[in-house]
């Protein structure tokens, strides 16, 4: 009983959720490569990236829903790998929400707990107090067909919440929602995520959705981790080109290595000339390097001092998209850049008009 120094729980009290290895495969067929990932206890996690690139895989193996080939689960630091799925007690939330036809709005959410068999009152305590949470008080009455697809959904999440399940899953909860309904929903589900300090496993395919709703985001592409980090961290220090161009728009020079600068900056050489940045990719062997660049870190005119990377390129369009205007910028080769800029600012150049742009050495990653 008094082996605190050998217990996981004792050891990692912040991590509630241990994947460790976890893989799956149908035949020959792999859906998921092992996965080794901590969630954090309380932890918004999302696991972000393209359709068929095993983010359901992963999030069903934790459920039990689906069996892992091969790894270990654990939890609190318990070995939960084999655990039937009605041990688990963790709160699912999919894109479609299913809920009971029959059942008044009520009767669905106090369902989890009747499940339970919690006394009458309470349940009765409970539910309304949850379906206060998420504002549909008024329809307690109500029937799933009465209601909208927002209200629906937001009875799915009552139902989930409303049972206090320390972990909860979620599979792109608001894939049938337009874009308005889903902002709305991602703010709601954040707000309960912190009310409730549950830990939240969260799957979607949208980039935006995963920066503003996660703590962190694990990106994921062809049955593998690409990147775990924060937003700010997979925003700002993209691991892989991947990483770079799934979330957000990127700025990508492809191009060889060409050693390194005195500072000690990457040097890769590009068909616009051979630029400075700082070495990211993982690995220096592999055969496609690019140098990264958000657009809010180019700016127009010639380099200001030491320490930028300069090129000429010619204006191609200039796109006003409300918030700041896009300047587009085409290379030589063919390739691309972007810029934004203030839409107030002054500009009097032509599109065709060769113009120079340059950014802080710092500001650029070269990956693989
Ligand atoms: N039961 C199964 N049998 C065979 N292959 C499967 C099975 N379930 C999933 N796969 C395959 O595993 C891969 C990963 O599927 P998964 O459902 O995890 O993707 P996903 O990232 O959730 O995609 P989406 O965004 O489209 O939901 C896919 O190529 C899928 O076809
Ligand atoms: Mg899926």
């Amino acid at each position: 009983m008094n082996t605190p120094a050998t217990s996981a729980a004792a050891a990692s009290p912040a991590v509630k959720i241990r994947i460790d290895g976890l893989s799956k495969t149908y035949g020959t067929f792999t859906a998921l490569e092992p996965t080794t990932l901590d969630v954090q206890r309380g932890e918004f996690l999302t696991l972000l990236g393209p359709s068929g690139s095993g983010k359901t895989t992963l999030l069903q193996m934790v459920s039990g829903l689906t069996p892992a080939t091969s790894g270990r689960l654990a939890v609190d630091g318990e070995d939960w790998t084999h655990r039937p799925v009605h041990d688990r007690n963790m709160g699912l939330v999919f894109q479609h929400y299913a809920l009971f036809p029959h059942m008044t709005v009520e009767e669905n959410v106090a369902f989890p707990l009747r499940m339970r068999k919690q006394p009458a009152e309470q349940i009765k305590r409970a539910v309304a107090e949850t379906l206060e949470k998420v504002q549909l008080d008024r329809f307690a009455h109500r029937f799933p067909r009465e209601l909208s697809g927002g209200q629906q959904q937001r009875v799915a999440l009552a139902r989930c919440f409303v049972f206090r399940p320390e972990i909860i899953l979620m599979d792109e909860p608001l894939g049938a929602l337009d874009k308005a309904l889903r902002e709305t929903m991602q703010l709601e589900i954040r707000r309960l995520h912190r009310e409730f300090g549950t830990t939240l496993i969260y799957v979607t395919h949208d980039q935006e959705e995963a920066l503003v709703m996660s703590d962190r985001i694990c990106v994921m592409n062809h049955a593998k981790v690409e990147q775990l980090g924060t937003p700010t961290q997979i925003y700002s220090d993209p691991e892989t080109i991947f990483a770079a161009t799934f979330i957000g728009h990127s700025n990508l020079l492809e191009g060889t290595l060409a050693g390194t600068d005195a500072a000690g900056n990457t040097l890769i050489k590009t068909p616009a000339g051979t630029f400075a940045g700082r070495m990211g990719a993982r690995d220096a062997g592999a055969e496609k390097h690019a140098l990264i660049v958000r657009p809010e870190r180019v700016s127009l005119g010639a380099a200001t001092g030491p320490g930028m990377n300069e090129l000429r390129a010619t204006l191609r369009d200039v796109v006003y998209i409300g918030s700041d205007n896009r300047l587009m910028l085409t290379l030589p080769d063919g390739s691309e850049v972007t810029l934004r800029q203030d839409p107030g600012a002054e500009t009097d150049m032509a599109i065709g008009q060769e113009i120079a742009v340059h950014w802080p050495i710092a500001a650029g990653r070269v990956v693989s």
